[in-house]
């Protein structure tokens, strides 16, 4: 793993002690029910959820559902199994989303839920996602980026190093691009913004 993966690694295991804490204000505001339209849309049994972190989303897989959670995160990924002790039907691994353990064209969705503001290389990251996600398979992601309003994206650049250096997480990525960036076809992305342009519930058909 790359020293800037690692420094990114670093902080999440120091935050993970109180991130559901410092979450908890935002998670009863409206990421709880954010959380459950995202997972409703997810299709087949074999799902990975990528950077699971502390499992927030876990609790709203159905039973019948095959689900991988995996995080780089050894500090995280502890506070997620403590959600699942009795969910046989989740497995949660240590791994690195820029390189991932998994041969190719192996998940009917991929999940994602603010995840791609700290990857530390989010190109890398969403191309692994194509890979691993079956063709015609479905990537589905509730993620905050970059606004396009000119004054509050210039706001976001240049306050970014506070959560960078605290969480993790950058404000300002620009995620819409990378996307395009990382091979998936402007054709096949839909979203919706549910929080101002800031937040995107975003649904990908994964035509390779
Ligand atoms: C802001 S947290 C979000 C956690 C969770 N998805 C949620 O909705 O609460 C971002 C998570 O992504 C993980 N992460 C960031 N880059 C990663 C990478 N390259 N590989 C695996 N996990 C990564 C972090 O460890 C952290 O747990």
């Amino acid at each position: 793993m790359s020293n800037k993966n690692k420094k990114i690694q670093n902080r999440y295991n120091r935050i993970s002690k109180v991130y559901d804490l410092l979450e908890k204000p935002m998670e009863s505001m409206s990421m709880a029910k954010w959380r459950k339209k995202l997972i409703k849309r997810i299709e087949g049994e074999k799902i990975l959820e990528v950077g699971v972190g502390t499992g927030k989303n876990l609790s709203y897989y159905p039973e019948k559902t095959n689900v991988i959670g995996i995080d780089f995160s050894k500090n995280m990924l502890e506070k997620a199994r403590d959600k699942v002790e009795n969910r046989k039907n989740i497995k949660l691994i240590e791994m690195d989303a820029e390189d991932m353990n998994f041969v190719d064209n192996t998940f009917d969705t991929v999940v994602t839920s603010c995840v791609f503001c700290s990857v530390p290389d989010p190109i890398k990251g969403l191309k692994e996602i194509r890979r691993v996600c079956k063709n015609n398979g479905k990537i589905i992601m509730l993620e905050h980026m970059r606004s396009n309003n000119e004054f509050v994206g210039k706001f976001m650049d240049i306050v970014n190093f506070i959560p960078l250096n605290i969480w993790g997480a950058n404000i300002n990525r620009q995620t819409m691009k990378n996307l395009n960036k990382a091979g998936f076809k402007e054709n096949d992305i839909e979203y919706q913004d549910i929080w101002s342009d800031i937040v995107k519930l975003i649904e990908i058909r994964n035509n390779k």
